[in-house]
């Protein structure tokens, strides 16, 4: 159903093409980086990096055994496939020999335990003077409590801003999901996994797809979309 889902929208996290390419812009400003991926699903944000910079290299992580294989079809479908090494593996447990230039985590912090242990994660695989790009949830309004139920606990974009300076790091580029990013991505999903039931009306799966997309298209518009937000920031370290 993931797949599915996310066919319409490869980047799995509420981004616009534009918005990706100008985050990888200033975290990948050489175009020669070492880039790893930590939850990297179907490596779209490693695939886009290679494709625009033939002389990057990059690594991504992911438990998902399919997501991993999209990617592993799109590097060889792109011609990038030499310069990308996939693992499957959980996020928190990667090693490396070979530290990074770039360390993304977007979409992927609970993979860690939230926001700051994921920039734990991303410090020690970094080499000096590299950047951390993180996407992570917020709060743009009160939530109600069956939000956080739902979704996790997140703070206001000043909070996680300043909680992210307090831990050493220092914003050199950011960008908050528009309403419209985010809304995009609820609808790409959850349309894509309605419309795929439609399509596919004698397919034993169906009407479970169909309900599951009814009911994820209904808690987004009743329980989180007036409150979540999606923030990305692009970090330095403060001092190494
Ligand atoms: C919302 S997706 C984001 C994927 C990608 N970063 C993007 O923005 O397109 C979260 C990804 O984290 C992966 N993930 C979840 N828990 C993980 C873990 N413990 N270790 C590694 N990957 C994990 C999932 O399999 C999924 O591919």
């Amino acid at each position: 159903m993931s797949r599915i889902a996310h066919a319409g929208h490869p980047i799995k996290s509420p981004l616009d093409d534009d918005s990706v390419r100008r985050l990888l812009e200033r975290g990948a400003p050489r175009g020669d980086e070492r880039v790893l991926d930590l939850g990297c699903g179907g490596g779209e944000w490693l695939l886009r990096a290679l494709t625009t910079r033939p002389h990057l290299h990059a690594e991504g992580v992911d438990i998902s055994e399919d997501a991993l294989a999209q990617a592993r079809e799109a590097a060889n479908r792109l011609g990038v496939e030499e310069r990308l090494v996939l693992h499957r593996q959980e996020a928190a447990g990667f090693t490396s020999a070979q530290p990074f230039d770039l360390v993304l985590s977007v979409g992927a912090a609970h993979a860690f335990g939230g926001l700051l242990p994921t920039l734990v994660a991303a410090r020690k695989h970094l080499a000096p003077g590299g950047r951390v790009l993180i996407g992570d949830g917020l709060w743009e309004r009160e939530p109600s409590q069956e939000a956080i139920e739902m979704l996790g606990d997140f703070s206001d974009l000043a909070t996680t801003v300043d909680r992210v300076v307090a831990d050493g790091w220092t914003p050199v580029d950011g960008h908050v999901s528009t309403r419209r990013e985010l809304d995009d991505y609820e609808w790409a999903c959850w349309g894509t996994l309605a419309a795929w039931a439609l399509d596919h009306p004698a397919d034993p799966d169906s009407a479970d797809v169909l309900a599951t997309a009814t009911t994820r298209r209904s808690e987004w518009l009743r329980v989180y979309r007036d409150s979540w937000g999606f923030v990305s920031l692009v970090l330095r370290r403060t001092s190494d």
